[in-house]
């Protein structure tokens, strides 16, 4: 076992958000987190990455307790996520992007009027290769469609060679085929290097036909988890989408992006931070 989370708990308010939520993830493992929208699925991955401090519970990884520790210091420690609301620098180059998650990952302080532009460039323009990205290394990152920019932003979170990776609806904005290339790409992952993927999703396609085990969360706590054909037959996981008249087909994001001028897991800002939008 890689990451172990423990009766997390986070509250905004009075609205228990993560009620009591404990689940361990394996390397070379591929983990669903699904739900009905505000089921608390990013609330999760905000309090496995350090973004927010549970009320109560405990997340180690490899023995090791990670409460307390920030995101850049988490990804140093090999955890990258990836976001509902992909997070990427559309000032820079798509290469010079990659440039600066490997900059963080080697420790290195950039000045905010500094570019990348020199910094390991092959190893930034192969890292894009395995996204297929290649092609469009010089483009402006803002010149981009939404399902490019979020490969792109999973070569940002390969830039840490991490143990964990944790996407956020990594396939939202996308076609089918792509999805399933994208998802084709994660597995290969999990296999080649061992990394352990924690990923929610609303495409139910997506989930039962590329997890091995899948979590399922609604209303802040885990009510199943098995493999996808045992949570597929669960009655209360059923009731639960069809009951509402939720369909398992729907993608749907519900987040504001924050304007951030600093990449929340890399901690680099640049001279002109910007993150991409939600594109519907
Ligand atoms: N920063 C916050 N402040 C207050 N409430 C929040 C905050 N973040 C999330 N919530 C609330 O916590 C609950 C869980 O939200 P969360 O974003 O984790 O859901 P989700 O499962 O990721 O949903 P979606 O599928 O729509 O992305 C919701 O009721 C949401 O409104
Ligand atoms: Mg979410």
């Amino acid at each position: 076992m890689l990451l172990d989370v423990r009766h997390l708990h986070k509250a905004f308010g009075g609205n228990q958000a993560v009620n009591d939520v404990s689940f361990s993830l394996h390397a070379g493992e591929l983990l669903a987190l699904i739900g009905p929208n505000g089921a608390g699925k990013s609330t999760t991955f905000n309090l496995v990455n350090g973004q927010l401090a549970p009320d109560s519970g405990h997340i180690t990884l490899d023995g090791v307790s990670l409460l307390g520790l920030q995101p850049h210091e988490l990804w140093r420690l090999g955890v990258s996520r990836t976001f509902q609301i992909a997070q990427t620098f559309g000032s820079l180059t798509v290469v010079e992007n990659v440039q600066m998650a490997l900059l963080s990952a080697d420790g290195q302080s950039l000045s905010p009027w500094r570019r990348a532009t020199h910094y390991r460039r092959n190893d930034a323009l192969a890292l894009l290769a395995q996204v297929h990205l290649h092609e469009q290394a010089n483009r402006p990152c803002s010149a981009l469609a939404y399902g490019d920019v979020k490969r792109l932003e999973l070569a940002m979170a390969l830039a840490n060679e991490p143990r964990v990776l944790l996407m956020d609806e990594p396939t939202a904005g996308m076609a089918p085929d792509e999805r399933h290339a994208l998802m084709d790409l994660t597995r290969r992952l999990v296999t080649q290097r061992g990394v352990a993927v924690l990923f929610t999703e609303h495409s139910m396609d997506v989930v039962f036909g590329h997890a091995d085990r899948v979590l399922v969360m609604a209303r802040g706590a885990l009510i199943a988890q098995g493999t996808p054909a045992q949570v597929q037959a669960d009655a209360h996981v059923q009731a639960v989408y069809f009951g509402s008249g939720k369909t398992f087909g729907g993608s749907h994001t519900s987040q504001a992006s924050e304007e951030a001028s600093r990449h929340p897991m890399t901690g680099l800002t640049t001279s002109q931070p910007s993150t991409t939008g939600d594109p519907s």
